[in-house]
């Protein structure tokens, strides 16, 4: 697997491919790889002939008081996991390639951002906006796939995919869990052993919740429950436990099978801010 750093590099990889009639798939990602990336290659494998994937820690989605030096990188680690993953390309520009100077474009993707993470992390989401936008004008895949453990963050891509006609099909990788049913992330590392014992609280009071609301709950109750079990097994604050719409976002007040919808949480143990959702009922 060859690593390239500049987006010339990247689009006359991607352009030979494409010449040889070879569909392109990417996977963009900020490193500190684990298992759940590598089945975003895996579904980049099954939808084209060529896997990009991208390693770029992403300056502009970190708040002033965010994780950005401390974010676990490994690069050679991570190419190593990639390539065996059977990779075809890595594209891992320094923060220069990707904002040169005089860069001042941002992408604001109105009304998904500024809720649930949004709200804790302001601007959070424009920065994601901002790169992802970028990485898929340089690559220009057929697919580009992202993780559904970040739900808020795919809802945001497929809104901006859709409003600046960017052609690249986005897809959604489910969410890959350890055994006990803790969400895979590159932030567990930062759970020590009791902490790790606490975490799947989290799924277990979102799944307990959608499954309620499934069937009739009111999504208030059920929700302030989940966030009560979630604070009892030993978690530190909740930012958020809520039921919304799946594409809008959009808090729901009672559950209509028709409409996808889902359970959002964000809760905080130790050093880890920990993210997860579930659908609720089957459709979501
Ligand atoms: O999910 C991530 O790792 C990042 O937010 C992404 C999509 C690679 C953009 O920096």
């Amino acid at each position: 697997m060859e690593t390239v750093r500049t987006v010339a590099e990247l689009r006359a990889r991607v352009a030979s491919w494409r010449r040889q009639g070879e569909r392109v798939a990417l996977t963009p990602t900020m490193g500190a790889l684990h298992e759940g990336h590598l089945s975003l290659v895996r579904l980049g494998q099954a939808n084209a002939r060529r896997v990009v994937a991208t390693i770029f820690v992403n300056p502009t989605q970190f708040g002033a008081n965010e994780d950005l030096a401390a974010y676990p990188r490994d690069e050679a680690g991570d190419a190593a996991m990639l390539e065996g993953a059977g990779c075809d390309l890595l594209f891992a520009p320094p923060v220069a390639e990707m904002y040169p100077p005089g860069f001042v474009t941002r992408v604001i993707v109105d009304g998904l951002t500024d809720v649930l993470c949004g709200a804790v992390r302001p601007g959070h989401f424009d920065g994601v906006a901002q790169v992802v936008t970028k990485l898929l004008n340089q690559a220009q895949a057929d697919v580009a796939i992202f993780g559904e453990k970040d739900w808020q963050q795919l809802a945001v891509i497929r809104r901006l995919a859709a409003d600046l006609d960017i052609p690249t099909r986005i897809l959604g990788a489910p969410i890959l869990r350890e055994p006990d049913g803790l969400a895979m992330s590159s932030r567990n590392r930062y759970l020590t052993p009791d902490e790790r014992a606490v975490a799947p609280a989290l799924h277990r009071a979102i799944a307990t919740a959608a499954a309620s609301i499934a069937a009739g709950a009111d999504p208030a109750d059920a929700t302030l429950a989940a966030r009560a079990a979630v604070l009892d097994a030993g978690f530190a604050s909740v930012d958020y436990i809520e039921a919304r719409d799946a594409a809008t976002l959009r808090p729901i007040d009672r559950f209509d099978p028709g409409r996808p919808a889902r359970i959002f949480a964000a809760a905080r143990l130790g050093r880890a801010r920990l993210i997860d959702n579930v659908p609720i009922g089957t459709g979501g």
